[in-house]
């Protein structure tokens, strides 16, 4: 895609003063009803086109693929037809998550995107990593097809899992990328969607979400995160050292992986992974993770 080379990488114009006064905010509590909000209005900026549908809080910033730029300058500029979205919610931290999916748009799109609000539901750091063709294993109509059947509704309130389990079970997951000796605790079934790959394929009931260890040790670094617990949910925008031949093997490139877990274990994860060069890897001594080659 290499959008990150082609869209200059303008710093959003911040109103610095009043920016300062909501800073403090960024991590309040928040209710759920106004991230809910935000996020469907996120929803509806892409699909009309329209960023400025989006209320912003003094001194936002927004980011696609951790390039800075103006947010009208950026793929929410495209009225992008939508076939599916997933958002999940965190009131403690008043942040917001949803995966959009843009299949059968005339150039398709699967989008991580990563809010935080003001108490009262404006935007104050919007990051998103867009992927398209080109992009890591994508496939959008694959992904389309799969993330649909999947189950991620509410989970009673007493079977739900506190914020630090599932964070627990996801962190466990990219730890293990740098230490593939530590455990990962993944429930039966497991299955990891990345772009267009599906490790259900192989065993719809299995649990198929352990990784062959990578070729070198990684360390993931830059962890941001959403989580919810209503839904057992959690995504991890971070960087994914070594996959992107373009790039040096640290920090590495931009990815968000979101996990569904139950009982304290993964059940359903996500990747979408921007690229710098076609496909990431292409030319990394090594090559790409065993799962690639499905
Ligand atoms: C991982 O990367 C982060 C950020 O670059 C760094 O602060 C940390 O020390 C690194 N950890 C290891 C074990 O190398
Ligand atoms: C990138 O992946 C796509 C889809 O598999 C493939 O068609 C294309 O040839 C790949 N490009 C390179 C440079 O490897």
């Amino acid at each position: 895609m290499k959008r990150k080379t082609l869209r200059a990488s303008i710093s959003f114009s911040a109103i610095a003063l009043a920016g300062m006064a909501f800073a403090a905010d960024a991590s309040a509590a928040c209710s759920r009803d106004t991230l809910q909000a935000l996020a469907d209005t996120y929803v509806n900026a892409q699909k009309a086109g329209n960023a400025a549908m989006i209320p912003l809080a003094a001194g936002a910033s927004y980011a696609e693929n951790d390039v800075a730029m103006n947010i009208a300058d950026g793929v929410l500029s495209e009225a992008l037809t939508v076939d599916f979205t997933r958002s999940f919610h965190d009131t403690t931290q008043c942040a917001t998550f949803t995966e959009l999916t843009a299949a059968t748009h005339a150039h398709p799109y699967v989008i991580h995107t990563r809010i935080e609000a003001t108490e009262d539901g404006k935007a104050s750091k919007i990051e998103s990593i867009v992927t398209d063709e080109g992009d890591w294993v994508f496939g959008a109509a694959e992904h389309l097809a799969v993330t649909r059947t999947e189950n991620w509704d509410e989970i009673p309130a007493n079977q739900r899992d506190t914020r630090e389990a599932i964070q627990a079970a996801a962190d466990a997951y990219l730890d293990n990328w740098g230490d593939p000796e530590l455990p990962v605790p993944h429930g039966t079934p497991c299955s990891r969607l990345e772009g267009r790959i599906s490790t259900a394929t192989r065993d719809p009931q299995g649990q198929t979400c352990t990784m062959g260890a990578f070729p070198e040790k990684l360390n993931v670094s830059n962890r941001r995160y959403v989580i919810d617990e209503t839904v057992g949910a959690v995504a991890i925008f971070h960087s994914f050292p070594w996959l992107d031949a373009g790039i040096a093997k640290d920090p590495g490139t931009p990815a968000s992986q979101s996990f569904r877990v139950e009982n304290g274990m993964n059940r359903y994860i996500h990747e979408v992974t921007a690229c710098t060069t076609e496909n990431c890897s292409r030319g990394r001594p090594g090559g790409p993770p065993p799962d690639a080659q499905q």
